[in-house]
């Protein structure tokens, strides 16, 4: 058995202001999960020390927590793996408020889901006394986002969400594709709409952090792509960001290069005289401090590559 440190993020609203870590001496056993570590600490050595759990078996959601300031799911991970230095360091979920220890307030990741309607619903007309069967085909295009069990491990290491509070969150906007992708579902156009305003699937910066941290098969990020990619074949693309994508497109196909002089006004649309009066002030301290994009771009190596790469893409894509 291996000594280690288990060094925990202790918070009491009644007494501390801030904070502080304490450690607990333990005999690591092989196979052990963080969980039952966390239990056996409680058991004998701390009784007040806070977290949630429940199940055991990676099927509740409730005891997500931050080890060496990643999110993981403590029932599903192995202690033995964590171990850095001899120290396991462990904190509360981020981008939410602590409660007490490693319990914080979840409700901004519940209201973050609210938005997106999620439930189902069908047509009216349906008849509600007949089963409302899908294909395997059918299934399989929710198949993987249906595996979340909203442990929000995603939310607590999203990036964005530590800049702007408002946007949807990868859960959500995963939670938004399934029913988007559902067959059974009649509000599809509705729910393009709504997760292509501001905060929603467009905010998104790709780090891809919330698929690497999610412990099961749901993949944010890749459902954000698709969801996208749906918006756009359904035409919903009076927003920013698709306009922003199609830019991109048009920039890059037509001349192998990106056109960042016309990026940000094909963005927020070439009529929209209040955004384009909201974009000059960056466009002045840009210019001030030398950053703003040549008006002839630079010649690049293998430019007539790219544009091979585009056109080769956009036949596949037809
Ligand atoms: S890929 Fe997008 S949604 Fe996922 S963590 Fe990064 S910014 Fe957030
Ligand atoms: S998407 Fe993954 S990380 Fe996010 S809440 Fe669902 S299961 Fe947890
Ligand atoms: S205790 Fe239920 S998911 Fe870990």
């Amino acid at each position: 058995m291996a000594k280690v440190t288990f060094r925990i993020s202790r918070f009491n609203p009644d007494t501390d202001s801030a904070p502080r870590y304490q450690d607990y001496p333990f005999e690591l056993e092989p196979g052990i999960t963080l969980l039952n570590c966390l239990n056996r600490i409680r058991a004998e050595q701390d009784p007040s020390l806070a977290y949630r759990m429940s199940c055991g078996s990676a099927i509740c959601g409730s005891c997500a927590m931050r080890v060496h300031g990643h999110a993981l799911l403590a029932c599903k991970t192995q202690a033995s793996q964590l171990v850095k230095n001899g120290v396991i360091r462990i904190d509360p979920l981020g981008n939410m408020k602590v409660i007490r220890d490693l319990v914080v307030d979840l409700e901004p990741f519940w209201a973050s889901l609210r938005k997106v309607k999620p439930w189902l619903m069908p047509d009216a007309l349906d008849n509600p006394e007949k089963e409302r069967q899908q294909t395997q085909a059918q299934f399989h295009l929710i198949d993987d986002v249906t595996t979340c069990i909203l442990c929000a491990a995603c939310y607590s290491d999203c990036n964005v969400l530590e800049v702007d509070p408002q946007f949807y969150g990868p859960a959500t906007l995963a939670k938004g594709h399934r029913f988007i992708f559902d067959s059974r579902d009649a509000r599809k156009d509705d729910r393009l709409e709504a997760v292509s305003e501001l905060h929603g699937v467009w905010d998104c910066t790709h780090c891809g952090e919330c698929s690497t941290r999610c412990p099961t098969e749901t993949k944010p990020l890749a459902r954000i792509e698709e969801t996208r990619e749906a918006a756009i074949r359904a035409g919903v693309t009076n927003n920013n960001g698709a306009r922003h994508a199609l830019g991109f497109r048009e920039t890059v196909g037509k001349s192998g290069r990106l056109n960042e002089n016309y990026l940000p006004a094909r963005s927020v649309g070439f009529f929209n005289i209040p955004a384009l009066i909201g974009l000059m002030p960056v466009g002045i301290r840009m210019f001030m401090r030398g950053k703003n994009p040549p008006l002839i771009h630079h010649s690049i190596d293998k430019v007539a590559e790219v544009r091979r790469v585009f056109s080769k893409f956009e036949e596949y894509r037809k």
